[in-house]
C-alpha cells in the first residue's frame, strides 16, 4: 500500500458511485465577490457541500475555492469534509507546464488530499505528464485527462486535424487524446457534455477502459441524460446546484434523473 490507498482511483470512484447511488460530481464553484470575507466563502462552500453531498460521488474543487482559501488552509478543510461523506476530492487545476513543474503541482495537491487532478495531453508524455502519472501511480491517486473541452471555443484546439504520430494519418485532436489516454493508463478522460457526438466517438475508443467525465451540464446548455447516453460515466455539476436557492433539491431531482437512465 502507498500514500494510504489499496486501490487505484479509477475503482474508488467507481465503489464511491455504487456507494452512494450516483454519478454526480459536484464542481463546488462560487462567482468572485470582491467585498466577500474568506470565511463567508468557506461557509457557504462547507453549506453547499451538506445540502448536496448525498447525491455526489465525488467533489470538485477549481480555482474558485484555492485561490481565496488557500490549498493547505480552506480548501484542505473542504477535502477533509468530502472525504468524512464519503466522496472523492478531485482538484481542477488543468496542469499544463513543463514535467518539474507539473510534478510540484501534483505532489502539493495530493498532499493537501484530492485523489484525483486534471491534466492537459496538450503537453505531451516526456518531461510533460510522465512525471505526475509516475507520482500518481506511486501514491494510488489519479490523473484525469482533457478530452474535448465543453466551451464554445473548444473545437478550436481539440477539433482541429492533426497528423497521428503513429499512423502517419489525419486525426482529430480530441482522438490522438483519446488514443493517449488509453496508452498512459489515464483515470478518466473530460468531455463537453455540450457535445454528446464527441463523448460518442471518444467513448468508442475508450470503451470501459477508461470512464468519460462530463461538464457543461445545465449552466452551460448540455443535458445529463444525453451525455449518459452518449457514454459518459460521471457528470460535472457545478452552477446548477451551487447556486440554486435550494441545492440540495436540485441535486436530488438530477439524481433521481440519472437513475432513470442508468
Ligand atoms: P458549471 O457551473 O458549468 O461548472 O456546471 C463546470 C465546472 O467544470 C469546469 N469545466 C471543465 N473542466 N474540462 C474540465 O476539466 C472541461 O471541458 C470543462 N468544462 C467545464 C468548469 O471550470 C467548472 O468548474
Amino acid at each position: 500500500m502507498t500514500g494510504g490507498f489499496e486501490t487505484s482511483f479509477k475503482s474508488r470512484m467507481e465503489d464511491s458511485a455504487k456507494k452512494n447511488g450516483s454519478s454526480i460530481v459536484l464542481a463546488l464553484d462560487f462567482p468572485f465577490h470582491a467585498a466577500e470575507n474568506r470565511g463567508e466563502l468557506l461557509f457557504k462552500a462547507q453549506n453547499v457541500l451538506e445540502l448536496a453531498g448525498s447525491c455526489m460521488c465525488a467533489v470538485k474543487i477549481n480555482h474558485h475555492l484555492v485561490l481565496p482559501l488557500g490549498t493547505f488552509d480552506g480548501v484542505q478543510q473542504l477535502v477533509n469534509k468530502i472525504h468524512e461523506k464519503g466522496l472523492l476530492a478531485i482538484i481542477d487545476c488543468k496542469v499544463n507546464d513543463i514535467g518539474a513543474t507539473n510534478q510540484v503541482i501534483a505532489e502539493y495537491y495530493y498532499a493537501a488530499g484530492f485523489d484525483a487532478l486534471i491534466a492537459n495531453p496538450f503537453v505531451g508524455w516526456e518531461e510533460g505528464l510522465k512525471p505526475v502519472f509516475d507520482v500518481a501511480l506511486k501514491q494510488q491517486r489519479g490523473v484525469i485527462l482533457l478530452g474535448y473541452m465543453s466551451h464554445k471555443g473548444a473545437g478550436e484546439g481539440y477539433g482541429q486535424l492533426v497528423c497521428d504520430a503513429e499512423t502517419g494519418k489525419k486525426t482529430p485532436q480530441y482522438i490522438a487524446f483519446a488514443k493517449k489516454a488509453l496508452k498512459w493508463d489515464a483515470d478518466g478522460v473530460v468531455v463537453g457534455a455540450t457535445y454528446p457526438e464527441k463523448i460518442r466517438e471518444i467513448h468508442e475508443v475508450l470503451r470501459e477502459n477508461v470512464p468519460i467525465y462530463s461538464p457543461g451540464i445545465g449552466a452551460q446548455g448540455g443535458a445529463a441524460e444525453t451525455a449518459l447516453k452518449a457514454g459518459a460515466r460521471y457528470l460535472i455539476v457545478g452552477r446548477e446546484i451551487t447556486l440554486s436557492e435550494n441545492p440540495s433539491k436540485v441535486a436530488e431531482k438530477l439524481k433521481a434523473s440519472i437513475k432513470r437512465v442508468e
